[in-house]
């Protein structure tokens, strides 16, 4: 195969990259997104302060340009993201308790509803675990509300579109031997067993010096999908981007059945969130890097 989505496809996965609105006029970022991948997430523009800016004024100008173009390309989305303690709008940075529950509650139906029927995931709730050893929730807002916050966030999504596949998201959970893999391993079991409504796991797969991919990447996707979800490399970016490490992020998702697909945090180096990592597949001229043809060969 000639492109990242169409050799995905032939193990009926996917290949994702994450599209900022406003890089869209600029014509050799377009069109190599437009040719290479079959998913797209929106960097940006669908979290919670470019979605409901002010409390009860949802907006999505901006993720419907993201969205229009990639349905218009003949791509698939993946919604990111609707709980999290980053990217909140001001209004919801200074509510607590019952009050904050409620606006995340409500901001999940508005934006679910919005979408309804037209997203294949959605990132529900995004990075709600610790970093370190303590394998505790990350303090914030959202977790001061009660522990059960991420529960009621599932169910809440369920039921406001219940064709989508519901997503759990985080960093630094690829290395089985974190205390962080643990504790959303521990999470994810119990939903299973209670019945929350939980259908995926999306690890970001953000891989730098700090925190570098371990082989056991593959050990944790298959423990997680032996729980009964699906899993997904959601914002693949890695420094330095040796063509090695990348072969062998894919060859863990093709390992595993229930891996649905991967995303790419970005097109070009220049594009990236970390763009002095030079982590991506693409050079800023657009061309493609030794880690696009170890990706390709390796799908
Ligand atoms: C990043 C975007 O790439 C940046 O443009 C933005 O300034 C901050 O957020 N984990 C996530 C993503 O789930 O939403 C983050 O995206 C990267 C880390």
């Amino acid at each position: 195969e000639s492109t990242l989505g169409a050799a995905a496809a032939q193990s009926g996965r996917y290949f994702g990259t994450a599209i900022a609105a406003n890089r869209l006029s600029d014509s050799t970022y377009a069109t190599i997104a437009a040719r290479e991948f079959d998913s797209v997430t929106a960097e940006n523009e669908m979290k919670i302060d470019a979605t409901q800016p002010q409390r009860g004024q949802f907006n999505f100008t901006a993720a419907d340009r993201v969205y229009n173009w990639a349905v218009q390309n003949g791509k698939q989305v993946r919604g990111h993201t609707l709980a999290w303690h980053s990217q909140q709008p001001g209004w919801m940075q200074s509510l607590s308790g019952s009050a904050l529950r409620q606006a995340m509650i409500d901001h999940i139906n508005g934006v679910m509803s919005h979408y309804k029927g037209r997203i294949a995931q959605w990132d529900v709730v995004n990075e709600a675990f610790a970093d370190g050893s303590s394998g505790a929730r990350r303090d914030s807002n959202l977790q001061r509300t009660g522990n059960d916050w991420i529960e009621v966030a599932f169910r809440t999504a369920r039921a406001a579109d219940p064709s989508a596949k519901l997503c759990y998201n985080d960093y630094n959970v690829e290395d089985w031997t974190w205390a962080k893999t643990q504790a959303m391993y521990a999470m994810v079991r119990d939903f299973k067993q209670r019945g929350v409504p939980i259908d995926c796991v999306g690890f970001q797969s953000h891989f730098n010096s700090g925190s570098p991919y371990n082989s056991n990447f593959r050990t944790t996707l298959q423990n997680f999908a032996a729980l009964g979800v699906d899993v997904a490399i959601t914002e693949l970016d890695i420094q330095g981007a040796p063509a090695s490490t990348y072969a062998n992020v894919v060859n863990d998702c093709l390992a595993v059945s229930r891996c649905l697909g991967i995303t790419v945090w970005g097109v070009r180096d220049s594009d990236s969130w970390r763009s002095e990592h030079t982590p991506l597949l693409f050079n800023n001229d657009g061309s493609k890097k030794p880690a696009y043809t170890a990706v390709l060969n390796a799908l």
